[in-house]
């Protein structure tokens, strides 16, 4: 569970070594247009904290992603996330601006969600996305998420999307 790799990524559990990448990842304001918007490095440490607790708690989190010649390609994982009071496993993805639109996103989040559902054997896993975000929508798509309904969570306008084992 701590690595995996498909063909063109490969996947490394979360772990302090990746604050750099992660921090740079958080500053570029087109990745963080639909996740919350830039984060200083102060609050990419705390989240990098939060997800490598979820591993130790979980046994699951995020992993950091490198292409085969090694350079960051993003972060991606599973994680535990509360929707209306329902205990839930999202799937969760961001990729280094320049390599949108290479197929990487699904690459990784198909990888995921046959972790999930097989490995992890969780009966089902949700993508929850901004409205606007029409390429994160794509990916699940592309990945078999059906759509299952929107809703408002943190004041911004959302769909949820649901894949069952
Ligand atoms: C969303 C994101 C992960 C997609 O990564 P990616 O590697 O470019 O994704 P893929 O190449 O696998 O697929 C993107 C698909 O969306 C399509 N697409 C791109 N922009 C789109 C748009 N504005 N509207 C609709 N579809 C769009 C692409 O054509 C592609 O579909 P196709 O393969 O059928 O042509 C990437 O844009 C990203 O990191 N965004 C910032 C973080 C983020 O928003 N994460 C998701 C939070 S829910």
């Amino acid at each position: 569970m701590n690595h995996f790799s498909t063909e063109r990524l490969t996947a490394e559990r979360l772990n302090e070594s990746h604050l750099a990448d992660l921090v740079a990842l958080h500053l570029d304001p087109d990745v963080a247009r639909y996740i919350g918007g830039v984060r200083s490095a102060e609050t990419t440490k705390a989240y990098l904290d939060v997800n490598m607790a979820h591993w130790d708690q979980h046994g699951f989190g995020l992993w950091a992603l490198h292409t085969k010649d090694g350079a960051f390609a993003g972060r991606a994982g599973l994680r535990h996330i509360m929707v209306d009071d329902i205990d839930e496993i999202e799937i969760a993805y961001a990729f280094t601006r320049s390599l949108w639109g290479r197929g990487f996103a699904a690459e990784a989040a198909t990888a995921m969600t046959r972790i999930g559902l097989s490995e992890l054997a969780l009966p089902s896993l949700i993508g929850i996305v901004n409205i606007a975000n029409g390429a994160s929508r794509r990916v699940l798509e592309k990945s078999n998420y059906l759509l299952e309904r929107s809703t408002n969570r943190h004041g911004k306008d959302v769909v949820i999307y649901r894949i069952r084992r």
